[in-house]
């Protein structure tokens, strides 16, 4: 199966909010996506013109890059489509140091970073109460591209 990735555009956003929903059973992230995605911060996964995943690439994390969100659509699991979201998310980090989290009780996400060549990198706890937020870590290479406002072009040794 060929995986397109792509900037998310405005069009796309029903699509993202809906994957969200059925995923996390609230809307309580709607005007974070849209605002993700106004900003360029939201990767989409296409099939045609069906949105089948989506990651948001943040600089929140004390200035250092970080995968806020990565959802795919239930219907589109364990095709590597996160493991596409995360390698371009990779390319288009503008820091060396790539972070991400999961909850303790999310097995599938941990997989997924650690199969990402994630590592752990400690854990903070009182976010979920009894579910501690796992914390992981990425050194990036020395090469590769940086994201700018049209996208994921530029080329940085
Ligand atoms: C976590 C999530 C994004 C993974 O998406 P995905 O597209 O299914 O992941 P991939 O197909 O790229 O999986 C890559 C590898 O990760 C591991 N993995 C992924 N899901 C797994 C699972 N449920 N159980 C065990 N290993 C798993 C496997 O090694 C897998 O490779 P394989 O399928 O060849 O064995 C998806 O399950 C999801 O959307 N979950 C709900 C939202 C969420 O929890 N997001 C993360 C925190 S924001």
């Amino acid at each position: 199966m060929a995986i397109s990735i792509e900037k998310a555009a405005n069009t796309d956003l029903g699509q993202i909010q809906a994957i969200d929903r059925m995923t996390f059973g609230s809307d309580s992230r709607k005007a974070f996506l849209a605002d993700s995605v106004a900003n360029g911060r939201c990767l989409v996964a296409r099939d045609g013109d069906t949105v089948t995943g989506f990651g948001i690439l943040e600089q929140t994390f004390y200035g250092q890059g970080f995968i806020g969100l990565l959802v795919v659509h239930p219907e589109w699991r364990r095709r590597g489509i996160a493991t596409a979201l995360i390698r371009r998310m990779e390319s288009g980090c503008p820091t060396r140091k790539l972070f991400t989290s999961a909850n303790e009780s999310n097995v599938p996400a941990q997989k997924t970073y650690e199969a990402c060549g994630f590592v752990r990198s400690g854990y903070i706890e009182n976010l979920d109460e009894g579910d501690p937020e796992i914390i992981y870590f990425k050194r990036l290479g020395k090469t590769r591209e940086v994201g700018d406002e049209h996208g994921y072009v530029r080329k940085r040794a």
